[in-house]
């Protein structure tokens, strides 16, 4: 079966990443528009790059929880499955997934605003880093921010316009172009939440809980 899963913020919780839009998330206590737009980071690169730094300390610290692995385990078994996340960290590839599309960027890649060469990032970045291609002074954590074209979403729409099951897990779905791929899934459709997300009703089958249990359970039924 061809699968296509598309992760949130939610499938990071147990690990011990904020999500963004629960109560007491990311964007309850900093303002999206400071640190997470283009116009924040030519306003203030330092307090954008304090941002990321503080998240990519708090993903070096984390660990792939079991919703993770079961991710990882289904991509090895006879099913079709690619994996589309939201999130920037990289619990995904430490717990094993090989192929992951990572729509909104990561926070271990860096980039150039000048000339869009792409590196490791170090753990610590700041605004008069030298680009390594250019030397520029105007490297950013390669994230996708609001107002800007999430990442290979030509072949995002592809594969999940093509799978037999769309699978969204711990996502709010308030974020767009994310929120609609629910709107071209031509298979069934499932969404994985701790409570119904704002397209709940785009979805024909729905598993309420935490990803933690509901996920390993889901993915053993599968196997
Ligand atoms: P949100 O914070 O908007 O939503 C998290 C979702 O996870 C909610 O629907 C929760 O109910 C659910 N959730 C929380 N804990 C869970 C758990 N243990 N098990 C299952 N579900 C759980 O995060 P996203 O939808 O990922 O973009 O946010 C989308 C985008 O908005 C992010 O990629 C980020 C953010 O702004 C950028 O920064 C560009």
């Amino acid at each position: 079966m061809k699968i296509a899963i598309l992760t949130g913020a939610g499938v990071s919780a147990e690990s011990g990443l904020g999500t963004f839009r629960d109560k007491g998330g990311m964007w309850t206590k900093y303002d999206l528009d400071e640190v997470a737009t283009p116009q924040g980071f030519v306003r203030n690169p330092a307090l954008v790059h304090d941002f990321y730094n503080a998240r990519r300390a708090n993903c070096v610290q984390a660990a792939p929880n079991a919703a993770h692995d079961a991710l990882a385990r289904l991509e090895k078994s006879a099913h079709d499955v690619t994996l589309i996340t939201q999130n920037v960290d990289d619990l995904h590839e430490r717990a094993g997934s090989q192929a992951v599309i990572h729509m909104h960027g990561s926070l271990t890649q860096a980039t150039c605003a000048v000339c869009h060469a792409t590196w490791v990032a170090p753990l610590v970045m700041a605004p008069d880093d030298p680009c390594p291609d250019c030397a520029a002074p105007a490297t950013r954590p390669d994230i996708v921010w609001f107002g800007e074209v999430p990442y290979h979403m030509d072949q995002i729409a592809k594969v999940v316009s093509e799978a037999d099951l769309f699978v969204a897990i711990g996502t709010s779905a308030e974020v767009y172009p994310a929120a609609g791929l629910v709107e071209i899934a031509q298979g069934r459709t499932l969404e994985v939440n701790l409570a119904p997300s704002a397209q709940a009703n785009a979805f024909e089958d729905h598993l309420i809980g935490p990803a933690t249990k509901v996920v390993p359970d889901w993915v053993a039924g599968l196997l």
